[in-house]
């Protein structure tokens, strides 16, 4: 290798390391594309959307209820996968639970209704 090339070598390891490092910090973002993936294999899709409100609240109403509030996403797990009772036109039914076990996977779709 000649001699030249060092520092533009070096000038990427910057670049890669300070980038994969601010990926590490950024652990806890939203992997959109999963989130939607999985609601829709769990048919939430049939009762709520972005932003329309249809039998449940829209995930903007949700993410609104929750802005600034710490516990929101572990609020939203339990509410995913505990099957609390909802009442849908005046008739009390067990909310549908996620489909999944995945923890990592259900906190995405939390994270990702409190990020819409
Ligand atoms: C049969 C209709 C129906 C389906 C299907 C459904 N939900 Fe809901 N969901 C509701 C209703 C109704 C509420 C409102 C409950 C309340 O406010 O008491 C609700 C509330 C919620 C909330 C707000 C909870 C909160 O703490 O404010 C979230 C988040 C949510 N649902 C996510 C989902 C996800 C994710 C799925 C798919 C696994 C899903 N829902 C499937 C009807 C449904």
């Amino acid at each position: 290798m000649r001699p030249v090339h060092f520092p533009r070598l070096l000038r990427t390891a910057i670049v890669v390391g300070l980038v994969s490092a601010g990926f590490a910090a950024h652990s806890q973002s939203t992997d959109v594309a999963a989130a939607e993936k999985l609601l829709e294999e769990s048919k939430c899709g049939k009762c709520h959307s972005v932003d329309k409100q249809k039998d449940g609240p829209a995930y903007k109403k949700t993410a609104a209820k929750y802005k600034g509030k710490a516990d929101g996403e572990a609020k939203l797990f339990t509410h995913m996968t505990s099957a609390p009772t909802v009442e849908i036109d005046g008739v009390k039914e067990e909310h549908v639970k996620i489909k999944s076990k995945d923890e990592a996977a259900i906190k995405n779709v939390a994270r990702y209704i409190l990020s819409r």
